[in-house]
């Protein structure tokens, strides 16, 4: 699935919820000053839970089978202490490398603002300002920093490699609060200097309920340290994780969690993001076989997509195509009818046209929800009842999406839908290849007792180890 089609998806998605949430907030009884934590930092009053705490990162199975794809946070205690960056990044060190004349993206606030224009200035420049200027380095890790950043053990798999999307630097003298949002990616984010804090809400348990006013940056505009409940009614009643990272202590972020990060003191952070949906199964086959001891940097691995663009988003509309459907539905199914060589499109094709936009390795996702949310679909898109879409009914869609007719607000609620079923298919399958693994090997190293994973890669014997080359 295409980012840009889960964007457009969302928006319309948000859109919905906005009116609903409207619709609720008329009814409501209580007086709207007497909700708890209402004009306070975001959280204040809610439920927190703790992210559970591991002490070093696991092996790429273990990791992608008790936290990915269960959609599981946690925080690897120690995990930053590993990179060279951990004691080497000073501000005299970095100064020091002559690369530091490069320049680099800076914001201008710390309060996240992403109208905001940024600033292009030296990475030197910035280390002389930023401990007394409102400036936040948010920049893509730059190549001359990139051998002090090791790539987690957990990510030590050809196949994860492969799929890396991009790495990011934060710096700044803290104070930094983002947005409340979701990344449609996979994230590790470890922190070499400072604290930071993460306040994450379960994507899967909440889906329904928050809503972004901006849709095309999967963010809210909440003012996070004066929550307006009225205005956002949907961060009422909201259950809460909460991790306080230190100094050395990287944290994984599960695929669509929301979240929102407060940073306290100097502070540097490199984050790692991934293409969950490639949905990689690490096993010795796909992985290779990672000496433990061996040491891989940011250097060492390739990031397809910083050949192609300095902005380091564009992927999001690479790997989303159902958006582009959702925004205009009539170009995708046209594009889709002139490949397939057809005038109109039967529920059989039309169900064949939603599978390609869904395409993950295998996926059983036509259940019956499925099925029966296509079927709407279908509905939807032949207009004239008469079993086929057919260019007569692609001309009586609405044409300007962005006035979030119902017609788009319906057809992108229900592509969301779609897409969270196949991506929880498609989890639910490679975990139980996951845990199959797991009883084969108990079953092939018999007594041993098969939970102790640390870093330590197990698998079966005669797998010449992995060379640096290969991820
Ligand atoms: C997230 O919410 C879903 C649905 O309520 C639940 O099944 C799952 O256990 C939750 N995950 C975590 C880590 O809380
Ligand atoms: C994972 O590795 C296997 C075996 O090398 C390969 O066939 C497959 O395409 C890879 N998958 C991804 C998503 O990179």
């Amino acid at each position: 699935m295409k980012i840009t089609k889960i964007i457009s998806v969302i928006i319309i998605c948000i859109m919905v919820f906005l009116h609903q949430s409207v619709a609720e907030d008329a009814q409501s009884s209580s007086p709207p000053t007497s909700l708890p934590g209402h004009l306070k930092p975001l959280a204040s009053e809610a439920t927190r839970l703790p992210v559970s705490v591991i002490q070093d990162f696991p092996s790429p199975y273990e990791f992608f089978r008790s936290y990915v794809y269960p959609s599981v946070p946690v925080i690897i205690k120690q995990g930053a202490r590993r990179s060279p960056a951990f004691q080497k990044w000073t501000d005299e060190y970095l100064k020091s490398l002559p690369e530091s004349q490069q320049l680099i993206r800076v914001e201008m606030r710390k309060v996240e603002e992403r109208q905001l224009p940024r600033m292009n200035m030296p990475f030197a420049e910035f280390l002389d300002r930023y401990q007394t200027t409102d400036e936040y380095l948010v920049a893509r890790v730059p190549d001359f920093l990139k051998k002090d950043v090791l790539i987690p053990p957990s990510l030590h798999c050809t196949n994860v490699t492969a799929n890396l999307l991009e790495t990011m630097l934060w710096f700044s003298s803290g104070g930094t609060k983002s947005h409340v949002h979701t990344d449609y990616v996979d994230i590790i984010n470890c922190l070499f200097r400072g604290q930071k804090d993460f306040l994450l809400v379960n994507y899967t348990r909440y889906r329904e309920q928050i809503i972004y006013d901006h849709p095309e940056g999967f963010y809210s505009s909440v003012d996070v340290e004066r929550v307006d409940l009225n205005k956002f009614p949907e961060l009422r009643n909201l259950e809460f994780y909460e991790a306080k990272l230190q100094a050395g202590d990287c944290i994984y972020l599960p695929f669509k969690w929301i979240h929102q990060v407060n940073s306290f003191g100097s502070n540097v952070a490199v984050n790692i993001w991934w293409n969950h949906q490639a949905y990689v199964v690490p096993s010795p086959e796909s992985c290779g076989m990672p000496d433990p001891g061996l040491d891989i940097s940011l250097a060492d691995v390739r990031f397809p997509y910083h050949d192609q663009t300095d902005t380091g988003i564009d992927f999001l509309r690479d790997l989303h195509p159902e958006v582009d459907f959702v925004r205009n539905p009539s170009a995708s199914l046209r594009a889709f009818m002139d490949e397939e060589e057809t005038e109109s499109l039967t529920e059989q094709q039309f169900l064949e046209f939603m599978d390609m936009m869904l395409s993950g390795p295998e996926g059983e996702i036509w259940t019956e929800e499925a099925l029966h949310v296509a079927h709407q679909m279908f509905q939807m898109l032949d207009t004239d009842g008469n079993g086929e879409i057919t260019s007569q009914d692609m001309d009586t869609f609405p044409i300007k999406i962005n006035k979030f007719d119902t017609f788009f607000i319906n057809l992108g609620q229900k592509m969301m839908i779609l897409c969270d079923i196949a991506d929880g298919q498609i989890s639910k399958q490679v975990q139980e290849i996951l845990n199959k693994f797991e009883e084969d090997k108990v079953r092939d190293v018999g007594d041993t007792p098969s939970h102790e994973h640390g870093s330590k890669y197990r698998g079966t014997s005669g797998h010449t180890p992995m060379r640096k080359g290969e991820l």
